[in-house]
């Protein structure tokens, strides 16, 4: 049977067309053995079993076909907290740990009340959750499935917040009061050509695509929101790498204040936010 080092060896060459074999094959490795990196690179020599071997086999198949790494494994890491994934929402992307950063820059009571509209395997809320315990935390997303998933996912890393099940802020009250409402809402045109590519493929496009040239959503929850936040509280929102102009202008229009922009690890402007105004 192959050993550790030869079958990480192997999986590169068969996903050499991915744009991550080495990422890819040494998550999937891991999956099969249910051990870490460290474990890869102490033990190189370890051979697999034929059960592991056959199982390595069919991921390196599906991933080839296309399926993203995440729906093989069933998990991806977002803030450093591992999160079950499935395909009733999107897998969570580094991009969006600008939101939370800059949601963990603004100035917010100690207990503030927060709410993360469209919350899909509940990574936004729960990056904050572990980061200020103190929060008291919504979050919502109008698919069932997410609603579970997101669930699951405050249960296993136990980081207590509430999960909604609502078409946007439907299900709350409008003197709700929030002192943050964050959002990763879908922002992608249906006509998008990205759209035929890579993992988006395998992702309901309830959780990417949005009307407008992908500016619906967001229009949604910029006018809407105003209603759920208290005075002087805030709303933050991902967009498009294209978008952030016309999110300013949105926010504008419906009078937030204190209009700022925060840029991603690729420094690309993808979180805008605005202040409502007394
Ligand atoms: C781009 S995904 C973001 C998921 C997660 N917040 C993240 O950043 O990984 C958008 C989410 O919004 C949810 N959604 C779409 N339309 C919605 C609506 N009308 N009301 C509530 N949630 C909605 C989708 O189901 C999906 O989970």
């Amino acid at each position: 049977m192959k050993s550790l080092a030869d079958a990480q060896a192997w999986c590169q060459q068969q996903l050499a067309d991915s744009e991550s074999p080495a990422a890819d094959s040494r998550a999937l490795l891991c999956f099969v053995l249910q051990k870490n990196r460290t474990y890869l690179m102490t033990w190189p020599e370890r051979r697999l079993t034929e059960q592991q071997w056959q199982k390595l086999q069919q991921l390196v198949a599906r991933r080839q076909q296309g399926h993203p790494v995440a729906h093989l494994t069933g998990e991806r890491e977002f803030w450093s907290l591992p999160l079950a994934v499935n395909d009733s929402t999107l897998i969570p992307r580094p991009d969006t740990e600008t939101l939370v950063e800059a949601a963990l820059s603004l100035e917010l009571p100690d207990d503030a009340r927060v709410l993360d509209v469209g919350t899909g395997t509940g990574a936004i809320a729960l990056a904050l959750k572990s980061e200020r315990p103190a929060w008291q935390i919504t979050a919502l997303d109008k698919q069932p499935a997410a609603v579970a998933l997101a669930q699951h996912n405050a249960a296993r890393l136990a980081l207590p917040i509430q999960v909604l099940q609502s078409h946007w802020f439907d299900a709350l009250p409008n003197t709700a009061g929030f002192d943050l409402i964050v959002s990763n809402p879908p922002y992608i045109d249906a006509h998008d050509p990205h759209l035929q590519q890579g993992d988006v493929r395998f992702e309901p496009h309830s959780a990417l695509i949005a009307e407008q040239q992908g500016l619906a959503d967001i229009a949604h929850i910029i006018e809407q929101g105003r209603y759920y936040l208290r005075e002087h509280g805030w709303l933050l929102l991902e967009q498009g790498w294209q978008q952030a102009p016309a999110v300013v202008e949105l926010l504008t229009e419906k009078g937030y204040k204190h209009i700022n922009r925060w840029t991603d690890y690729g420094n690309v402007e993808r979180v805008t936010g605005g202040q409502k105004a007394s």
